[in-house]
């Protein structure tokens, strides 16, 4: 059994947030934006807005043009950084309001690699029969964990979800998944503070995200080639085999860097980095489901689906649509 994406979806909060309002909030400016990451807005989620909203929006637009119902879906894994509640999770959230019951539901974190892990472990579910039709989420309100006075951080992140439905089907499909970790690297890219610290930080709602930026970029330009590599070499396909490459957008210099490498033309490479920013777990659905809108993917095309996030934590998947 193989998994067939059959379905897709998206959500953008409503607000627009542009570089120049950004000069309106910290020391910065619309040329140091685009210039260093390419981005021209993102979208902001409005106060009372959550996580699961976006998710469940995605997940319906998903549903529908899956052609299936709810009652269908017999697996939910949503990937999130910034679940609605500490439990429970994000997925049961959304189970909930979708009025499925019974299957099972949970949320994967691997921050911005988080939909490539989900969609890894939703694959050997549908691999080992033990699912038919899967619902995998990517969602994200980072701007809850971003400090709008840190100039270095705040101009990068935005809001959003993307959504797949996956069903077994007998002709791949995804062709394979490969996912990394590596725990030496926590303090270039975290929120120091957390549940268990139990740290005052978190109560004063000032858990914010600190990276290293420099160090974070050097290290995703080579963790994201390399995956590509090895990807391909896995399933003895080459670079020319490729129709699409859709990277997890957290700045177009990253992403052009990784092109070059790979001597991957651009108009290969899918980007959105300029009208989301990084959207964390949600940047590679959200990126996939506007190319498909857009007409660009086709059935049968050979596309390759990268993350890299916090911890580190990195990925692939490479697919048949
Ligand atoms: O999603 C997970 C993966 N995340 C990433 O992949 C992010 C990776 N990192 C990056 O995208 C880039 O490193 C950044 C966009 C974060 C920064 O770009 P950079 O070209 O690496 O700049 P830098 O950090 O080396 O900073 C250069 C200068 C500094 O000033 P000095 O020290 O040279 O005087 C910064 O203080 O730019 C300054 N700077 C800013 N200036 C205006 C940093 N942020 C800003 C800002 N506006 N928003």
């Amino acid at each position: 059994m193989h998994s067939k994406i059959v379905g897709t979806g998206s959500c953008l909060p409503e607000r627009r947030v542009d570089n120049h309002e950004l000069e309106r909030m910290v020391d910065t400016s619309d040329e140091w934006i685009r210039a260093r990451t390419g981005i021209v807005e993102r979208r902001i989620v409005a106060e009372g807005e959550f996580t699961s909203d976006l998710a469940e929006a995605a997940a319906r637009e998903a549903i529908d043009n899956a052609g299936i119902n709810a009652a269908d879906i017999d697996l939910i894994v949503v990937a999130t950084t910034t679940p609605d509640l500490v439990f429970p999770s994000t997925a049961t959230l959304v189970q909930h309001r979708l009025g499925i019951r019974g299957c099972p539901a949970f949320d994967v974190q691997a921050v911005c690699a988080g939909f490539i892990y989900a969609l890894d472990v939703v694959d050997k579910y549908i691999r080992t029969g033990a699912s038919k039709c899967a619902l995998v989420i990517g969602a994200e309100t980072f701007s809850r964990i971003v400090d709008w006075t840190d100039r270095t951080t705040c101009v990068l992140f935005g809001d959003g979800a993307g959504a797949m439905v996956i069903r077994a089907d007998d002709e791949p499909g995804i062709l394979s998944t490969h996912v990394h970790a590596d725990g030496a690297y926590k303090e270039l890219l975290w929120v120091p503070v957390g549940v268990s610290t139990g740290n005052a930080a978190v109560e004063a709602g000032k858990a914010f995200t600190h990276m290293k930026g420099n160090e974070v970029f050097r290290w995703a330009v080579t963790a994201m080639s390399d995956i590509a590599v090895e990807a391909l070499r896995h399933n003895g396909l080459s670079v020319d085999d490729l129709d699409w490459l859709v990277p997890h957008q957290a700045n177009v210099r990253i992403i052009q860097a990784i092109g070059k490498r790979l001597r991957l033309p651009p108009d290969k490479v899918v980007v959105t980095v300029a009208e989301h920013g990084n959207t964390s777990a949600a940047s590679v659905p959200l990126a996939f489901d506007v190319a498909v809108r857009d007409g660009r993917f086709r059935r049968g095309d050979l596309i390759l689906l990268e993350g890299f996030g916090g911890g580190f934590t990195w990925g692939s998947v490479l697919l048949r649509y």
